[in-house]
């Protein structure tokens, strides 16, 4: 258990936790911005995996998570955005990720996937496009670790929210309690500093931060974090605690 001057500045903020999607940083400086990225205070890394199939993208690779492996101790989220997903899960257990997210819409075989998840000891999510009902959680519940609500339709950063997503993270948190397992829920997709407060305040526990606030260019990585930390802080304050 790590003693409290040693936890990330978000157990000051009720344990949010941010998630830079690195494919929105620096490609081709990696590594200095995830060593930039660490001492700000981030929490863990947000890897979009993309087939340019399930979705028309592939900003980033097998390759390139791999290497990254070794030069960081921050924790792997995978986003697979890809038809083949039990492909997928073997190829990043195999580097050593923490927590992989499949798409409700391209698992044909949805539970058994997550079980395969389960097997490596990997913390297994679902992830799900704005139009999708919340009930394509129903049967796999008891099997996740956390639920990954998409507030934009996936493939790319650099867009706006969809309006109807934030009334969604709310009614996951209530569809969550109703089924009493208290599960984090990530949001993905324009996760701005205006934003954040009230994503958190419906209920986000982790905040994908992309090209809107961690990578936002109006400032650096240091002072976007620290503006994310107050954005959190607001909705704490809107939650109520
Ligand atoms: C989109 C990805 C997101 C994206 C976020 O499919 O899942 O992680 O990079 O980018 P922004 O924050 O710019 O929407
Ligand atoms: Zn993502």
């Amino acid at each position: 258990m790590p003693t409290p001057e040693s936890q990330s500045p978000n157990a000051i903020n009720n344990n949010i936790r941010i998630a830079p999607s690195v494919m929105c940083a620096d490609l081709c400086n990696l590594e200095k911005d995830i060593q930039l990225l660490e001492k700000s205070g981030i929490d863990l890394l947000h890897f979009d995996l993309m087939d340019a199939h399930f979705v028309p993208n592939m900003p980033i690779g097998l390759a390139l998570i791999e290497q990254l492996r070794d030069k960081t101790d921050c924790e792997f989220d995978i986003h697979l955005m890809v038809d083949n997903n039990d492909f997928f899960v073997e190829a990043v257990a195999k580097i050593g990720v923490q927590q992989i997210a499949v798409h409700a819409e391209s698992a044909i075989h949805l539970d058994r996937t997550l079980s395969v998840i389960e097997g490596y000891d990997i913390k297994a999510g679902v992830a799900l496009n704005p139009a999708t009902p919340l009930s394509a959680l129903t049967y796999v519940v008891d099997r996740l670790d956390f639920v990954l609500i998409m507030t934009v339709n996936p493939g790319f950063a650099g867009q706006k929210l969809v309006p109807a997503t934030l009334q969604k993270i709310s009614d996951c948190r209530a569809y969550l309690d109703k089924q009493g397992v208290n599960l984090p829920i990530e949001v993905d997709g324009n996760v701005s500093f205006e934003n954040i407060p009230k994503m958190v305040a419906v209920g986000a526990d982790i905040l994908v931060g992309g090209s809107s606030s961690v990578f936002q260019k109006s400032g650096s990585r240091t002072e976007n974090v620290q503006r994310i930390h107050q954005a959190i802080s607001l909705g704490l304050e809107d939650r109520g605690v």
